[in-house]
């Protein structure tokens, strides 16, 4: 199939680039670069051994996504475009409200111009709030607790409206829980502008010894070792859950929520131990207060990706470690 990936250029969509391309599909890259850079593309091509076909613009230029859908002949979207920075969502709510939902309009118009029906959005775990049970299936309450998260909300909830309003539509919303790790070749991965918000790019970062030690935030919650518990993914399994998304959608209709996590959780100091292990290098903490907004644990209920889409994560968190470490000793400069 040809496929469409906007933010394709990005952490996840540059990922599942690599696994499209293995599985034959032909895939085009439609990024604006705000949270990316040019160089993944000479990586993505010496990757899969292909120039990738990319297409620099704005997801909010409607006019631009409905000629390149309609000149790639493309079959089926993929929707990674957007901004994922929950404190920076909470200064600029306009601007998160612009990119994610109003290009989510912009994405839906242009496809509805063409006659094409078939999107997986890149949904969050952020959608369950406060989890009120675990593990957390799809059917568990949804809300919200900043700009970032209700914009996830409220395209869901288009996303449910279109297919309700027309039985072409065949929607996947992946609600991806804590995606981590880079491809094998250490050539692309996770590279976040300035201090990293997330655990694994800090504990590498603290592990290489560009930055001096790690703030566990919080060791007082009821976990067993009182540290944060999160679904940990590799990206590589991530990715492929979306190929498995597009296969699911080429025999179903209609508007799907769908957890991609690995139905296991591990603390933060799970977290430490393995990066220590996997790099060889000692990463110094100190304990800290704990992150306003964080909550305990969130972990996934996995059953739906496994009926559905014959999906699973197979990669364990040492090889989620030892690839983060590989790609960060590659891309050390
Ligand atoms: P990323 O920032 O690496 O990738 C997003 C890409 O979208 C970037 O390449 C960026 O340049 C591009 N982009 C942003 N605004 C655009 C616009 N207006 N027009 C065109 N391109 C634009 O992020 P990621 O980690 O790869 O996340 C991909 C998607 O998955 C996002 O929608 C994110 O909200 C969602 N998600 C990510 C995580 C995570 O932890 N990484 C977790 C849950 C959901
Ligand atoms: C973050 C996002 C969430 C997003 C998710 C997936 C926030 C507030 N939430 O959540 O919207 O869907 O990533 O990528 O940004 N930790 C430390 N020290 C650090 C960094 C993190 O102890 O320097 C702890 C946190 O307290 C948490 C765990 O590590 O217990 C994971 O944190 P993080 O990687 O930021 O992910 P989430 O909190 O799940």
């Amino acid at each position: 199939m040809n496929i469409l990936l906007t933010g394709g250029a990005g952490y996840i969509g540059s990922h599942t680039a690599v696994a499209l391309a293995s599985a034959g599909h032909a895939v085009v890259l439609y990024d604006n670069f705000v949270n990316s850079s040019r160089s993944v593309l000479a990586a993505l091509q010496t990757i899969t051994g292909a120039q990738p076909v990319c297409i620099e613009a704005d997801v909010r230029d409607t006019a631009r996504l409905a000629e390149v859908l309609g000149s790639h002949s493309i079959d089926a979207v993929i929707h990674f475009a957007g901004l994922k920075a929950v404190g920076e969502s909470i200064e600029k709510p306009v601007e998160y409200y612009s990119t994610n939902v109003q290009g989510t309009i912009s994405l839906l118009q242009a496809m509805q111009a063409t006659g094409l029906h078939s999107l997986v959005f890149s949904s969050s775990a952020t959608v369950y709030g406060d989890p009120q049970y675990l593990p957390i299936d799809e059917a568990h309450p949804t809300s919200a607790t900043n700009p970032y998260g209700r914009s996830k909300l409220h395209i869901e909830e288009i996303l449910a409206d279109c297919a309700r309003s027309d039985a072409s539509w065949r929607i996947a919303c992946l609600r991806y829980f804590n995606p981590v790790g880079a491809h094998a070749s250490g050539l692309i991965g996770e590279n976040p502008n300035g201090m990293p918000n997330n655990l694994m790019p800090f504990v590498a970062r603290v592990a290489a010894g560009r930055l001096p030690r790690l703030r566990v935030f919080g060791n007082d919650y009821s976990t067993p070792d009182g540290t944060g518990v999160r679904d940990y993914i590799h990206v590589m399994d991530l990715a492929e859950g979306h190929l498995a998304a597009l296969d699911f959608l080429t025999h179903a209709s209609g508007w799907h929520a769908i957890n991609l996590g690995t139905g296991q959780g591990h603390s933060v100091l799970d977290m430490v131990r393995s990066f220590e292990a996997a790099s060889g290098k000692t990463v110094p903490f100190d304990f800290a207060p704990r992150r306003p907004g964080d909550i305990a644990a969130c972990y996934a209920r996995v059953d739906k990706a496994s009926d559905l889409l014959h999906w699973q994560a197979r990669r364990d968190l040492a090889t989620m470690c030892q690839s983060t470490w590989h790609h960060i000793q590659s891309s050390s400069t």
